[in-house]
């Protein structure tokens, strides 16, 4: 990937102090001026060893305060618009905050962004879940699927695909060289928030059961995170990701949840029993990606496979649990 395209930029990230954009800017700090622009309502950044890197501004701030974003986004040229309410309990707990802030501050992102003299990219964020319950190879032109009313689950789903429209809509109707990338469960390192193989690793290393939501049987491909930032830099630098949504994911690692508990168990030869308790809400019972358009469009493919993901995220946690 030609990362270098991508040197003496100010780039701005919103959420930037979350899992996948505080990981992020670990690639782009060297050779470019970053601001992440975070509520702090999570903070991920303060564990990394570039946290307070000369070339980083960091600004706590909301994405639903207008005015505070804009002149904090004034002079970039390069937007990453990671901050959202995402994870499924806080998403539960909260779902007008869910909504206001996915749909809202993404406007404010997206209107701040259409004031730039120079903008040459805004990458936004979707999320797997459009595609709901069922989704088995789906592309980027599967129909998004989003669920009944009153199923708080799918304010998240409903925001995000409303992110992806309002995206596009910029594009088409503005000119703004937006696009939107769909994640497919992210895991490792510096995760802060909610996530199957995180609290897996966490409760294998701790000798804790492995508590299941649900029976098991729930299928998922599993893409860590250095293959997600992989994907985020293809959208900024590649002029073909213009305009365009793209499914970022592993489809080589699907696995039952089941299946899952049972890898980390043999892969970290914890001896930690499994445990299988109610499920909080719906769930989505498949979702395996199809990436043929990112990789053709976007040169993008997932290597790190799902033992190895697990080994480097144990690493992480056990370090962090002898503190
Ligand atoms: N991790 C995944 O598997 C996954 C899957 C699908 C989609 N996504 C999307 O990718 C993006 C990044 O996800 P992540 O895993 O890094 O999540 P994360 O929760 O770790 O990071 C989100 C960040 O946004 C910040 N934030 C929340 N509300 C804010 C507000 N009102 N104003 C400013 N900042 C605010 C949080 O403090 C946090 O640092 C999100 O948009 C998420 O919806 C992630």
């Amino acid at each position: 990937m030609d990362i270098d395209r991508i040197q003496g930029e100010t780039i701005f990230v919103t959420g930037g102090a979350g899992f996948i954009g505080s990981t992020l800017i670990g690639r782009l700090l060297d050779s470019n001026r970053v601001t992440v622009y975070d509520n702090f309502a999570r903070n991920a950044l303060q564990e990394k060893s570039y946290n307070g890197h000369p070339n980083l501004t960091v600004v706590q701030g909301d994405i639903l305060d207008y005015a505070k974003l804009r002149r904090a986004m004034k002079n970039s040229t390069y937007i990453v618009h990671a901050a959202a309410i995402a994870g499924i309990d806080s998403v539960i707990r909260s779902p007008v905050t869910t909504m206001s802030v996915n749909m809202v501050g993404s406007y404010h992102v997206l209107q701040a962004a259409s004031t730039l003299k120079n903008c040459k990219r805004i990458v936004c964020f979707s999320t797997s879940e459009v595609f709901g319950q069922l989704a088995f190879r789906s592309k980027e032109t599967s129909p998004a699927v989003m669920g009944a009313v009153g199923e708080a689950r799918w304010t998240y789903a409903v925001s995000k695909l409303s992110v992806e429209h309002l995206a596009y809509a910029y594009y088409k109707e503005l000119g703004l060289p937006t696009v939107t990338v769909r994640p497919f469960n992210v895991y490792g390192p510096g995760q802060v928030g909610e996530g199957a193989l995180r609290a897996f690793v966490l409760q294998a290393l701790r000798g804790e059961p492995l508590r299941i939501h649900g029976d098991g049987t729930q299928i998922r491909a599993w893409c860590y995170i250095d293959d997600m930032v992989d994907g985020i830099l293809c959208a900024m630098v590649k002029d073909e990701a213009v305009g365009q949504s793209f499914n970022i994911g592993n489809q080589k690692t699907v696995i039952t949840v089941y299946g899952l508990a049972s890898t980390v168990l043999r892969v970290l030869r914890s001896t930690s029993e499994i445990q299988f308790i109610g499920a909080d809400s719906v769930d989505i019972e498949l979702r395996i990606p199809n990436v043929e358009k990112a990789k053709s469009l976007l040169g993008f493919e997932a290597a790190v496979g799902l033992e190895e993901g697990i080994c480097r995220t144990a690493s992480f946690y056990r370090a962090k649990i002898q503190e």
